[in-house]
C-alpha cells in the first residue's frame, strides 16, 4: 500500500545526462576498404556513416564511468542538486544500474560494481541489467521502482554502455557493419512534484515485453553455461552477435508502433501532447517504416544512427544527453523512448522532462 502511495505522489525525474563516445571514429568507407560492402549500401539499408570504436584496453565500464561523471556533473553545473562537487554528489546514491551486453567481465562482478567503485559511491546498492537493446528501458524502471518503494532511496544513476565491437565478427558484413561503441547516462532524483495530476513530471509510464521464443534470432551462442569453451579447444572467434536480420526488422517494426500505441492509450493521451520519440537506434528504416504505418512525421523522431551506428543498450541515453545538452528537449516537454532487441524484448517509457 504504502508503495502505491509513494509511486502515484512522488515524481521520479530525470535531473541530469551523461555521454562517452570513443573518438576512434570509423567510417563506412574505411570499413568498405577491407570487406564487400559500400558507403552507399550501408546508408540506403541503415542510415549509417560511421561508428565510434573503443580503443584496446577500453571496457564498458571505463565509457560507464565517464558518461556518469558527465550526468553528476551537469547536475551540480546546472544547480539541480546541493551537492558542491561530483564527489559529493556520488555519496548520495542509492542505485548504480548499469544495462549492458557487454560486461567487463563474464558473470561476476557486474560492471555496475566496477563503475560504483570508481565513483566512489559508497552508499550504493549496483546490479547490471541484461535486456539487450532494450537494457536502458528494463533499467529506468527497475530503478523508479526501487527508489519508489523505500522511502529512504532517493538517488540513482542509469547507465546503457557497450563495448559491440569487442563481440562483433569484422568479417561478417550483415552484422559489423551495424554496430558502435559508446555509453549514456541519467540522473534520477525522487522529487517533491507530483507524478500525477496537475504539474506533474518525471517518468509516467513503462511499458515493458518480451517474447523469448525469438531468442535465436540475436544471439551470443558460445562462452555461456549452454555453451562453454571447453579446455583446449581453439577458436577464431571467441563469442560474437549472430543475426536474423530479416526476422529482427519485422519484429523491431511491430515492436516500435505497438509500444507507441500502448503508451500513448494507457496514459490516454495523443501523438500531438507527444515532444518528441526517441527510438532505439538500430535501423532508421525500421524508425520510418513503424512512423508510416502510425502516420508519425519524420521530425517527431530524434535519430542520430547515421554518427553512432547501433550502440544497443547505450543509444538512447546518448540520445537524451544529445537532446538535453543542445536544449532540442526543454522541462515541461512529453518525451517517449523505444527499445527493442534482443531477446526478444522491447519497451518504452513516456517521460515529462
Ligand atoms: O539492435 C538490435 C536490433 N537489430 C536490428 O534491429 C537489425 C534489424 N535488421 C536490419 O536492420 C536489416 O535486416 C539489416 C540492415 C541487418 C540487413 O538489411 P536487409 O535489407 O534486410 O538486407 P538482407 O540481409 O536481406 O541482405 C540483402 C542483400 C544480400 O545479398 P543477396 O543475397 O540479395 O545477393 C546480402 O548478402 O544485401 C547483402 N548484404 C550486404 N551487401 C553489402 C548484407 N550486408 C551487406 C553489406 N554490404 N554490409
Amino acid at each position: 500500500m504504502l508503495f502505491v502511495m509513494e509511486r502515484c505522489v512522488m515524481a521520479i525525474e530525470i535531473i541530469a545526462t551523461g555521454r562517452a563516445i570513443p573518438p576512434n571514429r570509423v567510417t563506412n568507407d574505411d570499413l568498405a576498404q577491407r570487406l564487400d560492402t559500400s558507403d552507399e549500401w550501408i546508408r540506403s539499408h541503415t542510415g549509417i556513416r560511421a561508428r565510434h570504436l573503443a580503443d584496446t584496453g577500453i571496457a564498458s565500464s571505463d565509457l560507464a564511468l565517464e558518461a556518469g561523471k558527465q550526468a553528476l556533473a551537469q547536475a551540480i553545473e546546472r544547480g539541480m542538486v546541493e551537492e558542491k562537487t561530483p564527489e559529493e554528489l556520488a555519496l548520495t546514491l542509492d542505485l548504480v544500474i548499469v544495462g549492458t551486453s557487454t560486461q567487463d567481465f563474464h558473470g561476476t562482478p557486474s560492471t555496475a560494481c566496477v563503475v560504483q567503485d570508481k565513483l566512489e559511491a559508497r552508499n550504493a546498492g549496483a546490479f547490471d541489467v541484461s535486456a539487450a537493446c532494450t537494457s536502458f528501458i528494463y533499467g529506468l524502471e527497475s530503478a523508479a521502482g526501487l527508489l519508489a518503494v523505500n522511502a529512504s532511496r532517493k538517488r540513482a544513476l542509469v547507465i546503457g554502455a557497450e563495448v559491440l565491437s569487442r563481440i562483433t565478427d569484422w568479417n561478417d558484413r550483415s552484422t559489423c557493419i551495424l554496430f558502435g561503441d559508446g555509453a549514456g547516462a541519467v540522473l534520477i532524483e525522487k522529487t517533491a512534484a507530483p507524478s500525477s495530476g496537475p504539474g506533474r513530471r518525471g517518468l509516467l509510464r513503462t511499458v515493458l515485453g518480451s517474447d523469448g521464443s525469438g531468442r535465436e534470432s540475436l544471439i551470443v551462442r558460445r562462452g555461456g553455461s549452454r555453451a562453454p569453451f571447453q579446455k583446449g579447444e581453439v577458436v577464431e572467434i571467441p563469442a560474437c552477435v549472430e543475426m536474423d536480420g530479416r526476422a529482427v526488422y519485422t519484429f523491431a517494426v511491430k515492436a516500435v508502433t505497438d509500444t507507441i500505441e500502448r503508451l500513448l492509450a494507457e496514459e490516454g493521451i495523443g501523438l500531438n501532447d507527444v515532444a518528441r520519440i526517441v527510438p532505439h537506434q538500430a535501423n532508421a528504416r525500421i524508425v520510418a517504416a513503424a512512423g508510416k504505418r502510425l502516420g508519425i512525421t519524420d521530425d517527431k523522431f530524434f535519430l542520430n544512427i547515421e554518427e553512432y551506428a547501433n550502440t544497443s543498450s547505450a543509444s538512447i541515453p546518448i540520445a537524451l544527453d544529445e537532446l538535453n545538452r543542445s536544449a532540442q528537449i526543454k522541462r515541461g516537454d512529453l518525451v517517449l523512448t523505444i527499445g527493442f532487441g534482443g531477446g526478444l524484448t522491447y519497451g518504452g517509457n513516456l517521460i515529462i522532462w
